[in-house]
């Protein structure tokens, strides 16, 4: 899928919003959010079904909490898959998506993986037995200030700094970095992959360089997804997929994904290969 919008302002605009204001959404940004979520696709081919909600609307009894990480926020939207290989990198791709075009219309989200009241929040979507409910997201317009909270989850975390270049993107082997001139014109899509969000902003993607390749890895934090019966990271390399694939559609890069085709290299301990870009033959 393409974005009619720019990619760059989106990624630079956006932040976790855990603070909303009582201000309504307009009716036109709720109806092309509808439509925008209609148009969604993901390069690895796994179902991803959306919901879109208002908290008020779900009645008193529903559980619909959020541990005190989100204040006032009114509308959600969640996203909900069957568990099989790419059936998460698929998601983040997708949700990240609908993230960016909320930043478009000026509208905050937060992704939420942990502090949501999983059970809760399935049984007001009426997600399928089946169905695994990874992420769901406040969206509406942010309050003037962040909540307590807010403010201390931003410091420990550290959200408001990225790793470096030369701790996520390798040429030749995983101990050589790639210098932003010798990624030339992938230097943009990279910039754009190390500018995301991720679980706990552990920013687990890591990329390997081979000349007209992009080959992904998941550099696993070990124990961190013990408390879910899914690795959450792989939604972060969704997510990593999203903002190269349009970043480079953006410059008029043409390439596309596949997995099962990682280099023959070594790699160090906790690094899992997950897919890969590779560049359309140049003519
Ligand atoms: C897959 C995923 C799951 C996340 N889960 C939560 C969560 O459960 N609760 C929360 O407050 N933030 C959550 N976040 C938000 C991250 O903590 C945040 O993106 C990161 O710290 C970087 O900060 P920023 O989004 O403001 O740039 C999640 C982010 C991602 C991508």
């Amino acid at each position: 899928m393409y974005l009619d919008f720019s990619l760059e302002e989106a990624v630079r605009k956006r932040y976790s919003v855990r603070n909303y204001a009582p201000r309504e959404i307009e009716e036109e940004k709720k109806k092309a959010l509808a439509a925008f979520i209609t148009s969604l696709d993901n390069p690895f081919g796994k179902k991803v079904k959306f919901y879109c909600f208002n908290k008020d609307a779900a009645g008193e009894k529903t559980k619909l909490g959020t541990y005190g990480v989100i204040k006032g926020a009114k509308h959600y939207f969640g996203a909900s898959i069957k568990l099989e290989p790419l059936a998460l990198e698929a998601l983040g791709y997708e949700f990240e998506a609908v993230v960016l075009y909320l930043a478009h219309l000026g509208l905050g989200t937060c992704w939420l993986g942990g502090t949501f009241n999983r059970k809760g929040f399935a049984k007001a979507l009426k997600i399928e037995a089946e169905e695994l409910l990874p992420a769901v997201s406040p969206y509406g317009y942010a309050a003037e200030k962040k909540h307590l909270l807010e403010y201390a989850m931003r410091k420990i975390g550290r959200a408001d700094q990225r790793k470096s270049w030369d701790e996520l993107f390798f040429i030749k082997d995983f101990h050589t970095p790639l210098s932003k001139q010798e990624a030339g014109e992938l230097a943009f899509p990279l910039e754009m992959v190390r500018l995301g969000p991720s679980a706990s902003n552990k920013q687990p993607w890591r990329i390997f360089v081979v000349e007209n390749a992009c080959h992904f890895y998941e550099y696993k934090a070990s124990g961190y997804s013990d408390i879910f019966p899914y690795d959450i990271q792989r939604i972060d390399m969704g997510i990593a997929a999203a903002h190269f694939d349009f970043a480079a559609k953006e410059k008029g890069i043409r390439g596309y994904f596949a997995a099962d085709l990682a280099p023959n290299i070594t790699l160090p301990k906790n690094m899992e290969y997950c897919f890969s870009w590779f560049r359309d033959e140049l003519k």
